[in-house]
């Protein structure tokens, strides 16, 4: 007796199956009889829909989100303007405010069937109102999202007073991860000790590491080498991850190849944000403009785990966003040049299980016992997902239908055009 069957649905390797839920857990994935589907407390039909697991975003800033145009709109694009924007927000930003704000983006994040998300948390000001606000939104989505916090320091670890003190005591209130942001001390030396101080304290603590890491177009910004380095130290493999990476893009190609055998010799994983790196890198350049990707292709190519993460949502870095990582994947895919069959369903597969791998989620996926957590879509094939980027007809978090849609058929047609269209070309 199950309480809840998937019907026929094409899972992401093409298979078709019935998926058979008991409870919070998958309990059958193949044929289910048809008597033993109608004792099924709901049965959805997804003939000829795409299911998969759950959307997953390595990378957000929870504590900032739908906040665009507070206290004014980030008038130069850049990175540095946006995090001038945010230090004064944060200042005013109440509690309440930031909850509030967060809730509603966990609503959008339900619909688009993103129900895992790793978020930073500025740790940076001493009543640490972002920590206390985040761990509340942790604590009410709990029971249909997997939110993680990294202990964040904004304004850098050394680089105020109490900037390292106050990342202990975040961490101290709850948060789940160690962050950093090297490339934003005072100095290259300051730097790569706190990227040595961070490690350390991961490691002492058996938490996990992601760190904002060489998020500059400065070819000679190489924090990473460090991280790489004390990754391996520490032995922290995978439960480590460097985010954004994009002076990767200007390094210089010999230094490269010695780089990338040393990151996967780490077993550590990195993280792109393409959306929101793309719009921000390269604003100092004339032409040819840099767009401040990491290599991507040439991480996977040394067998190094990537994921696609959304970073921002209507926050002082970032106008645009809606919670959907098929939109992270769109962009990723085309800025990275991954256009190949392969690479496009490497672009889906980075946004659902190597992002739930960059997490380290339990019971991701759908074999028998993994969390009956996934979504049913509009598409399919996870190629077709990624062209359409169409509805989330159903999205279930363990075991319960969080949210539904109806279905549009975006398939048949562009999806929010009408069925005919009434003009004649030259008429
Ligand atoms: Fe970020």
């Amino acid at each position: 007796m199950f309480d809840l069957v998937v019907k026929r649905g094409r899972l992401p390797d093409g298979k078709v199956a019935d998926i058979g839920i008991r409870g919070d857990r998958i309990a059958e994935v193949g044929r289910i009889e048809p008597s033993v589907m109608e004792q099924a407390g709901r049965v959805i039909d997804a003939s000829g829909d795409l299911v998969t697991p759950p959307f997953v975003d390595p990378h957000f800033h929870m504590d900032a989100t739908l906040s665009y145009g507070l206290p004014r709109v980030n008038a130069s694009g850049t990175l540095l303007e946006g995090i001038a924007l945010w230090g004064e927000l944060r200042e005013i930003a109440a509690v309440d405010e930031m909850v509030e704000r967060a809730l509603r983006y966990c609503d959008w994040a339900v619909s688009m069937g993103l129900l895992a998300i790793r978020s930073h948390v500025d740790t940076s000001p001493d009543h640490l109102r972002g920590v206390e606000a985040m761990l509340e939104v942790r604590r009410q989505v709990a029971p249909y999202i997997d939110l993680q916090l990294v202990a964040f320091p904004q304004d850098g670890l050394y680089r105020t007073r109490t900037g390292r003190e106050n990342l202990i005591r975040a961490l101290d209130m709850g948060c789940d991860v160690v962050g950093g942001i090297p490339h934003f001390e005072r100095t290259m030396a300051d730097g790569a000790e706190s990227v040595r101080d961070v490690a350390r304290i991961a490691a002492e603590r058996g938490l996990m590491l992601d760190i904002h890491c060489d998020e500059t177009d400065d070819p000679m910004s190489r924090h990473v080498e460090t991280l790489a380095a004390e990754v391996t130290r520490h032995g922290l493999g995978g439960r480590a991850a460097g985010s954004h990476l994009t002076s990767m893009h200007s390094m210089d190609n010999y230094y490269v190849s010695k780089l990338l055998p040393l990151m996967a010799e780490s077993g550590m994983t990195a993280i792109s944000n393409a959306l929101i790196n793309i719009t921000l890198q390269g604003r100092h350049d004339t032409f040819p403009k840099r767009r401040g990707l990491t290599r991507v292709r040439e991480m996977q190519a040394q067998g190094i785990t990537v994921g696609w993460g959304q970073d921002c949502v209507m926050d002082p870095w970032y106008s645009l966003g809606r919670a959907c990582m098929l939109d992270v994947a769109f962009m990723g895919l085309h800025v990275a040049q991954m256009t190949h069959p392969q690479e496009m369903e490497r672009c889906f597969r980075m946004v659902t299980e190597e992002n739930a791998r960059i997490l380290g989620l339990e019971g991701y996926g759908l074999k028998v016992g993994d969390k009956a957590s996934l979504v049913v879509l509009d598409a399919g094939d996870p190629t077709e997902a990624l062209r359409l980027r169409p509805d989330r007809l159903f999205v279930i978090s363990r075991g319960k239908v969080v949210a539904e849609r109806a279905r549009n058929d975006a398939r048949l047609g562009l999806p929010g055009r009408p069925d005919r269209v009434n003009c004649r070309r030259g008429g």
